[in-house]
């Protein structure tokens, strides 16, 4: 496939350190967060109950969701407490000058 999957999901300008941003790619609605030097990309639905996790706080490269408490590792997804069980999906991230470009095509 020769297809670039990369979208432009945001300026980078735009990202505060660890103020997650909601946006939708191809319907795919993605929580950015920008922090420790880096910008992730997580779904923002908590796989627990349908909440944008997007609303919640960002510390230790995790994401706690604002509903009832579980903290997703920005990096592989997964929750590092109960009551979410399952890892919420995450995705590739590259930055081109300005632009902050996320792939939904392919979880990583
Ligand atoms: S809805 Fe996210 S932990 Fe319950």
């Amino acid at each position: 496939m020769s297809e670039n999957p990369y979208v432009r999901a945001a300026a980078l300008s735009d990202l505060e350190e660890d103020t997650p941003k909601r946006v939708e790619i191809d319907g795919v609605p993605v929580s950015l967060v920008r922090t420790e030097g880096e910008v992730f990309a997580i779904n923002d639905i908590c796989s627990h109950a349908n909440v944008s996790l997007s609303e919640g706080e960002v510390e230790d490269c995790a994401i706690e969701c604002w509903l009832h408490g579980s903290s997703f590792d920005l990096r592989t997804g997964k929750p590092s407490g109960l009551p979410a069980t399952r890892p919420v999906p995450v995705y590739p991230v590259k930055i081109e000058g300005d632009d902050v470009l996320v792939s939904v095509t392919q979880e990583s």
